[in-house]
């Protein structure tokens, strides 16, 4: 049994998470806390709690936090995850942060996306990038994961094989990206209102989003080679869920023309409990993934070009779900223990 605590509570991915470690037989959060002005019950906070956890959420304190939990989940938004991890790296703790503070190897990098200096510099050398299928070996005994964005977390399953394999032209890659709105986490913003957002569908941050970056570097180590995806991120009018549709053009090597890219993606993806390779030529939608922790891909090969279908739930797989499978690598629990 390990005790853990949850900074960044009340946010839409805090409460996913708590809702998951609920279910979890190995696990038991002792604290809870996020930016509020005065202490309340996490389950007054959060209704659908009541009954199932009895903590009061009040603001951070890291000696308590230091005190009561070996494992501390960082719910936080960038910036704030920097100021609070390296106390608790220091007094021994492991850390799962859901901000990009960690996630990128180069600071100047993280500077000119995230429009801040990185305060620690020290730990991102630390930092293992939490995504099982590429690095499960390292998250077993790492003592700080960067948790995946939601949209490198689809573009770089969806690519990794191609990738990997040499079977892609690195210079071709073109990510067409659409997240549901609390994508964007509770922040209150006009862009964000039910009445901006619904019956509506719109592009932005147009090849400018923060998360290209993240999805260059990762498939930057996998290629052998540094490359730049074109990614455009849109917004849906719905809650939750990414679907990614991926183009791209095979390498012009002889052998990439004739392996069955089905098939090299299952091999590639055998042993993953949650990826899920479809049959050539069908896709999968949001609705598959929604409250799932599941990566669906679909492909679709003309020879020359290759479309990909990437499905997750950006709250699941793309957040809290994620974090839940790296802690259960971390700590030798069955994988899918309370994701399946
Ligand atoms: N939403 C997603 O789909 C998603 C997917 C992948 C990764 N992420 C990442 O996960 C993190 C959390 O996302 P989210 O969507 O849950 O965001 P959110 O809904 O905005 O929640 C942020 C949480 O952090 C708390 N917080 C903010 N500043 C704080 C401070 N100075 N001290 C203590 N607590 C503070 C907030 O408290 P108050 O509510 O009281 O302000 C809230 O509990 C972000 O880094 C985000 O980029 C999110």
């Amino acid at each position: 049994m390990i005790n853990v605590g949850i900074v960044g509570a009340t946010g839409y991915a805090g409460e996913e998470l708590i809702d998951i470690l609920l279910r979890h037989p190995d696990v038991r959060i002792t604290d809870v806390s996020a930016k509020i002005d005065q202490p309340k019950n996490i389950s007054e906070i959060f209704p659908r709690l009541k009954g199932r956890i009895g903590l009061v959420c009040a603001e951070p304190d890291l000696r308590q936090i230091i005190d009561k939990c070996d494992l501390v989940f960082l719910a936080l938004p960038h910036t704030v995850s920097m100021e609070i991890a390296p106390v608790l790296l220091t007094a021994g703790k492991r850390v799962i942060d859901f901000s990009a503070d960690y996630r990128l190897a180069d600071t100047a990098v993280y500077t000119e996306f995230y429009k801040t200096k990185h305060k620690d510099k020290a730990n991102i050398q630390k930092a293992v990038y939490g995504l099982p299928e590429l690095y499960r070996q390292k998250i077993r005994s790492a003592q700080l994961i960067a948790n995946p964005g939601c949209y490198p977390t689809a573009a770089i399953l969806a690519l990794a094989p191609l990738t990997a394999l040499n079977l892609v032209d690195t210079d071709s890659i073109v990510i067409d990206a659409k997240s549901g709105v609390t994508g964007a986490g509770k922040k209150v913003a006009e862009a964000l209102l039910f009445s901006e957002i619904n019956e509506d569908f719109k592009a932005y941050k147009v090849d400018t989003h923060q998360h290209a970056p993240e999805i260059n570097q990762e498939l930057s180590k996998l290629a052998g080679k540094k490359l730049k995806t074109t990614f455009v991120p849109h917004l849906l009018p719905m809650n939750r869920g990414i679907l990614e549709t991926i183009y791209v053009n095979r390498s012009r090597k002889p052998q990439a023309a004739s392996r069955k890219l089905t098939d090299l993606y299952r091999k590639f993806y055998k042993k993953e409990p949650f990826v899920r390779i479809r049959e050539e030529g069908d896709f999968p939608r949001i609705k598959d993934v929604a409250g799932t922790n599941f990566c669906d891909i679909g492909i679709k090969d003309s020879g020359e070009n290759v479309i990909i279908i990437s499905v997750i739930d950006n709250l699941l797989k793309g957040a809290s779900g994620q974090a839940v499978q790296n802690m259960n690598i971390m700590y030798k629990f069955p994988e899918h223990t309370a994701l399946a």
